[in-house]
């Protein structure tokens, strides 16, 4: 049998590994480095993308991922903040559940400050015309950013999603029997609990 880690029986080191895996997959290539970030759509209907995960403020509980201003997904955000990100490492057998609430930045000091971390690769997501999901005559139909001013012109559609954790779900799959721990903020301080798997 594989050896149990650490935190299998740990309820703050479950809590722990969630947030390094996380930070890890804000560094690196990993599972957690493209999680599914979940909002509320018109009517209330569940909406999911793959989104890249930019940043993780442990002591803040904060996620930070990019986005265009013209999105559906900024649109939903800005109308109703409440907003969920799922990871799951299959080499690492996690999955992590969040959900928070969702905040935009354009144009302040949050932004600027992950514009200018930004490789010129990620800008140019956010200088394309027509805007994103924008129907088209043909696959091809849009530009891209060409020059440098095009380029930096991408910054007044570019936003910032700070997503803060009002729960965060931790599930360790194991031969052995598998780890499920739940974690809450709110107004009364934190909670933490196992579950059954
Ligand atoms: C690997 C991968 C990473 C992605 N990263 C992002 C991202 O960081 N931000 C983003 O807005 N869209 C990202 N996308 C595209 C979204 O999944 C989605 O297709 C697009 O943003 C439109 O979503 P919306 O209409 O809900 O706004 C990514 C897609 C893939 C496959």
């Amino acid at each position: 049998m594989t050896e149990l880690p650490p935190f299998y029986d740990d309820l703050a080191g479950c809590l722990a590994e969630a947030w390094r895996r996380l930070e890890e997959g804000a560094a690196h290539q990993s599972g957690f480095h493209t999680p599914a970030l979940a909002t509320l759509g018109r009517g209330g209907a569940p909406r999911l993308r793959t989104v890249v995960l930019r940043g993780v403020d442990r002591a803040a509980r904060a996620l930070r991922i990019h986005c265009d201003a013209r999105s559906a997904k900024a649109a939903e955000i800005a109308a109703e903040p409440r907003a969920a990100l799922h990871a799951y490492d299959a080499g690492a057998k996690i999955q992590v559940r969040i959900e928070g609430t969702a905040r935009l930045h354009g144009g302040d000091e949050v932004a600027r400050a992950a514009w200018a971390a930004s490789r010129p690769m990620s800008r140019l997501c956010y200088g394309t015309a027509p805007a994103p999901g924008t129907p088209l005559p043909e696959g091809g139909a849009f530009v891209l950013p060409e020059d440098e001013a095009a380029l930096e012109a991408g910054f007044s559609a570019f936003r910032v999603v700070i997503l803060t954790a009002a729960r965060l779900e931790f599930l360790y799959l194991a031969r052995q029997g598998h780890r499920r721990a739940l974690f809450t903020w709110d107004e009364e301080g934190q909670g933490a609990a196992w579950l059954a798997p």
